[in-house]
């Protein structure tokens, strides 16, 4: 391979784990399998191991991946959390203990334990007091949330028995049981919010909130499994976790001391047979050597120890019957396929129906009419179909055809360019696209006004409410015809409305569900051009003008406004009182910046997006590319100089974050 291109492939890889990265640990919603994640990291290990000098210092294969946040204060851990290194297979296992044997000689114990499939959290004791509790972070800084964990009614405040450490530390894992998570996620679709996809999601996302009391309704558990500090009472790994077991610390019992390999192999197989058997998840096994003094001779790579592995179970797979595929259609007009399966067991829990996502991937498996397909539990609530089994397709079946007609409306489909999804254009007529921009339009992180999909529905299905802002005209009158309502919910109803006349213009935006305008990009969009009816004349040169917006959602946008009937809905809401313009807090933020435009290029010390918040709180304007509009360019470190060269000779003012800081000062 050429070496331009194997540099090109390792940057890919970067980028593409980063995201990965991002999306598991702050965002708590993984889109890929553990699997496929781990895939991704072999492939840039393999070519970072060929090619050493193309090792990037800030490849994701020499730190661990990051969950801080910018709502914790960050705190340096005392001993650095470090991550495990995983196997999928018994030849890589057999490796790794070739080389301990190798390094420290036979006769030694390994202790094999489940390995808990939530978030890492470090608990720091005092004098037996509970002082601080620190997520992994970055593995040198978590992310302290104490108040959050205090919580956990399985962790305990004060610790009063023999033996326990003056100061010490223990860490284990965060999770949320699988019958809490049911239920809780129950719940959740019956408030229409979003429902999380597995318990981890769950857990991780709970212990980020923001309101301890709020994480105190979590149904959270934690399991401890390594203890850390000068005076631990034994000087090996099961005893030491034997005695935090009797200080009151949920140590599972589920773990075992083995001499050989045969051994861990012989847990790995019970394991994997009995896992669905658990209530909380698990994705695989922990191996470690127990003797601390061997732990030490063996030592840490950057981010591993030497002494200890993960054995990851690969996701469970069955094998079921296609009945049937049901197309559904969304706010966007875009086709989901979804198949529809033979109802069967998996993971503990029974499953009917499998996302296929779009024509293609029909395409790509082949699929045909009853056939039997191989899914798979990835991250995700709803399993996916890996491929079909050939050997029981009927002779005669054939293969499925994507419709081409709207099964709601019957308006023929249409597929853009470069795009994966059918779509049924007829945006104005089509219901289940109508009730879908109503549902997110009443979202919670959008106008949060408290109406579920029933109650939309039966608006709609009574030709209560066509649009938006149709629910601003809504009176007592109508509503109590809808059925099930009664003077209580009709006032809530009524009230969470009139609430929402207060909602600002930037969640106004993200609400009218234009696409490609998720929250990010609508906050920049209103942010620029201070209110809707500058948006609504933006040419897609000035929209293409604010920072991160680029061809895409700029013509998105610009034919969002061409429609009529769209400026006739924003009309409509205007008259009713919406919040269309933003309201900056004068009294916290005086408009320092007003007029001034500015665009941030190179790295600093803090987050861009801290940059970028002064900025707009201040009244400035973020742009995304130096051009002749931009008065102030703040260059960080390792600017590409072609960038530079541009701003010197138009003129910008070049200024660093510190003098940025000075002129808000
Ligand atoms: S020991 C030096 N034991 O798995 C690393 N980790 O992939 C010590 N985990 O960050 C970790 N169960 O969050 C250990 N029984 C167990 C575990 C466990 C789950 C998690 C932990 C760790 C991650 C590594």
């Amino acid at each position: 391979m050429d070496f331009e291109l194997i540099k090109q492939r390792i940057d890919e890889l970067i980028a593409e784990i980063e995201q990965h990265n991002y999306n598991y640990y702050v965002l708590s919603q993984p889109n890929i399998t553990d699997f496929e994640f781990d895939q991704l990291l072999s492939e840039l290990a393999q070519l970072e191991k060929n090619y050493p000098n193309l090792v990037a210092s800030n490849s994701p294969t020499q730190k661990v991946g990051s969950d801080l946040t910018r709502n914790f204060k960050s705190v340096k851990h005392r001993y650095p959390m470090l991550s495990l290194g995983n196997t999928y297979n018994e030849q890589e296992l057999t490796e790794f203990d070739q080389r301990i044997r190798k390094q420290i000689g036979d006769g030694f114990e390994y202790v094999c334990e489940l390995k808990f499939d939530g978030l890492a959290i470090g608990l720091r004791y005092e004098n037996g007091l509970l002082m601080q509790a620190l997520t992994r972070g970055d593995g040198t800084f978590g992310d302290e949330v104490t108040q959050n964990v205090k919580t956990i009614s399985s962790i305990p405040h004060q610790i009063s028995a023999v033996m326990l450490p003056q100061d010490f530390e223990i860490r284990g894992e965060i999770v949320m049981t699988r019958s809490g998570f049911n239920s809780f996620n129950q719940e959740r679709i019956a408030q229409g919010e979003q429902a999380f996809a597995n318990p981890r999601n769950a857990a991780s996302g709970s212990i980020k909130m923001i309101d301890s009391e709020k994480v105190r309704l979590r149904p959270l558990e934690c399991f401890l499994y390594a203890l850390h500090g000068d005076n631990l009472p034994f000087s090996n790994h099961y005893d030491n976790l034997k005695a935090a077991k009797s200080w009151g610390f949920q140590v599972s019992d589920f773990r075992q001391k083995v001499d050989s390999l045969e051994g861990v192999f012989e847990f790995i197989e019970y394991w994997n047979h009995h896992r669905s058997q658990l209530d909380f998840d698990i994705d695989g096994i922990v191996i470690k050597v127990n003797d601390y003094e061997l732990q030490r001779q063996l030592g840490f790579t950057a981010k591993t120890p030497r002494w200890a592995i993960a054995y990851k179970f690969k996701a469970e797979q069955v094998v079921t019957q296609l009945q049937s595929i049901t197309y559904q259609v969304g706010r966007t007009g875009a086709v989901t396929p979804v198949a529809n399966l033979d109802p069967i067991l998996l993971a503990g829990t029974t499953v009917k129906r499998a996302s296929l996502h779009n024509a293609d991937i029909i395409a790509s498996l082949d699929l045909h009419e009853n056939d039997f397909v191989k899914i798979e539990k990835g991250g995700e609530i709803i399993p996916k179909i890996i491929e079909v089994d050939l050997q029981q397709r009927m002779a005669d079946s054939k293969p499925i055809q994507f419709i081409t007609h709207c099964p709601d409306c019957g308006t023929a489909l249409v597929r853009m360019e470069d795009e994966a999804a059918f779509y049924c254009p007829n945006e104005w007529n089509c219901p289940p696209q109508i009730k879908g921009r109503i549902e997110h339009f009443v979202g919670r992180k959008m106008m949060d006004i408290n109406m579920g999909q029933a109650t939309v529905n039966l608006l709609f299905e009574k030709g209560l409410v066509r649009n938006i802002s149709d629910l601003y005209t809504l009176t007592a009158k109508e509503l109590y015809t809808l059925e099930g309502f009664q003077q209580k919910s009709v006032s809530n109803l009524l009230q969470s409305i009139q609430n929402s006349k207060s909602i600002p213009f930037e969640k106004v935006l993200f609400a009218l569900g234009i696409r490609y305008v998720g929250e990010t990009v609508a906050k920049k969009l209103a942010s620029y051009f201070e209110d809707m009816e500058h948006l609504q004349s933006a040419t897609a040169l000035e929209l293409q003008m604010v920072d991160e917006i680029g061809e895409r959602i700029s013509e998105s946008v610009l034919n969002y406004f061409s429609q009529p009937n769209n400026n006739q809905v924003i009309q409509n809401l205007k008259n009713s009182g919406i919040q269309l313009k933003i309201q900056r807090n004068l009294q916290n933020y005086p408009d320092k910046l007003k007029g001034q435009t500015f665009v941030i290029s190179g790295k600093f010390s803090m987050d861009r997006d801290v940059l970028k918040e002064q900025i707009t709180n201040y009244g400035g304007k973020n742009l995304s590319a130096v051009s002749s509009n931009t008065d102030f360019l703040i260059a960080g470190e390792n600017m590409g100089p072609a960038k530079l060269k541009k701003a010197e000779n138009l003129g910008v003012k070049i200024i660093s974050d510190v003098e940025f800081f000075k002129m808000i000062e």
